[in-house]
């Protein structure tokens, strides 16, 4: 049996994060510059059954029958398995590495998941189509946090802007012009799960304040697909700014990236927002030509950890 490779991106949400959570659209795009990689190969020389995994960047080296059954990549493992009515593994090697931040809102266990999901699929001669690709890594998402929207999963397996709604039809986003973005990392880690249930609590507490905003969102949302498919990414400067301000009164940004947010604006971002779960990870600013230089630079002097530059454009 050859080694099989398979890659997924990063992925950014442009807009309507956690309020996708509750039924709300969000757009989403792949970050191909940052990637996941899964690599299989046969390891003839161990008995049946036996897949050692090494995934030197989180520190894993294991055996998969010694990790806990909930770990991520054991439900992974065991969702291939399920999925193909094989209750053995060929003795093999697993190989994960990945160039995406973690817990920084850039997808990177929904895009360890894809590739990791793929590469085993199809090493054991049964590669599986996007969508149950896309299922399965869901499955590992519910770990994150309980009620996952499913959109880090989604984005990641098909690899293409979408506009995504929990629990409908995927529909992919083709930008009639393609538009670029500085994505500022501020360092600070920071699990989904908290910033999630956090929101939870406070919308049980009030839920007609939250629904008014998610509301809001939603519509910020719509407008930002019109700009988007009718080829005017300039209006989308203005979008970002006004879904920040939601995210906000969510509770679910933080003053190191408020810091980042604003000296993208200042160095001459048409809008910046924070994008993923908030409270630390990841903020992305809409540039062009006569301002990226300038933002990524005013990024990185105001504690950006990294600066990451990317095109959101047509799928091919
Ligand atoms: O995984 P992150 O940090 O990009 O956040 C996912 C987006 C949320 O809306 C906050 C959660 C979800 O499940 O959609």
């Amino acid at each position: 049996m050859p080694a099989i490779t398979a890659t997924a991106p990063g992925k950014v949400i442009l807009f309507g994060e956690h309020a996708v959570v509750y039924g709300r659209p969000a757009i989403a795009a792949p970050v191909q510059q940052v990637r996941a990689r899964a690599v299989v190969a046969a390891a003839p020389l161990r008995s049946a059954g036996e897949l050692f995994i090494d995934a030197p960047d989180i520190g894993l080296h294991s055996f998969f029958s010694e990790l806990a059954s909930v770990h991520p990549m054991a439900i992974a493992i065991r969702g291939v398995m399920d999925e193909l009515g094989l209750e053995r593994l060929p003795a093999c090697d697993v190989r994960i590495t990945s160039t995406i931040p973690l817990a920084a809102g850039l997808g990177s266990g929904a895009a360890i998941s894809v590739a990791l999901i793929r590469a085993l699929a199809q090493f054991l001669g049964h590669p599986l189509p996007d969508e149950r690709v896309s299922a399965l890594a869901f499955e590992v998402e519910k770990l994150y946090h309980g009620t996952p929207s499913g959109i880090d999963n989604t984005v990641v397996t098909y690899n293409c802007p979408v506009y995504f709604v929990k629990g409908q039809v995927l529909e992919t986003l083709q930008p009639l012009a393609p538009f670029d973005l500085a994505i500022g990392d501020t360092g600070i880690k920071s699990p989904t799960a908290l910033a999630v249930g956090d929101l939870r609590r406070l919308w049980q507490v009030d839920p007609a304040t939250y629904e008014a905003i998610f509301d809001e969102v939603a519509e910020i949302v719509q407008a930002a697909r019109q700009a988007i498919e009718s080829g005017r990414p300039e209006h989308l400067g203005a979008l970002m700014d006004a879904n920040q301000a939601c995210l906000e009164r969510m509770g679910v940004s933080s003053p190191d990236l408020e810091r980042l947010i604003a000296s993208a604006r200042l160095a001459g971002a048409a809008g910046a927002k924070l994008s993923g779960g908030g409270r630390g990870g990841n903020m992305i600013a809409l540039v062009d030509a006569t301002s990226t230089q300038a933002v990524a630079k005013a990024l990185v002097e105001n504690g950006a950890q990294r600066v990451i530059l990317t095109t959101v454009r047509k799928s091919v």
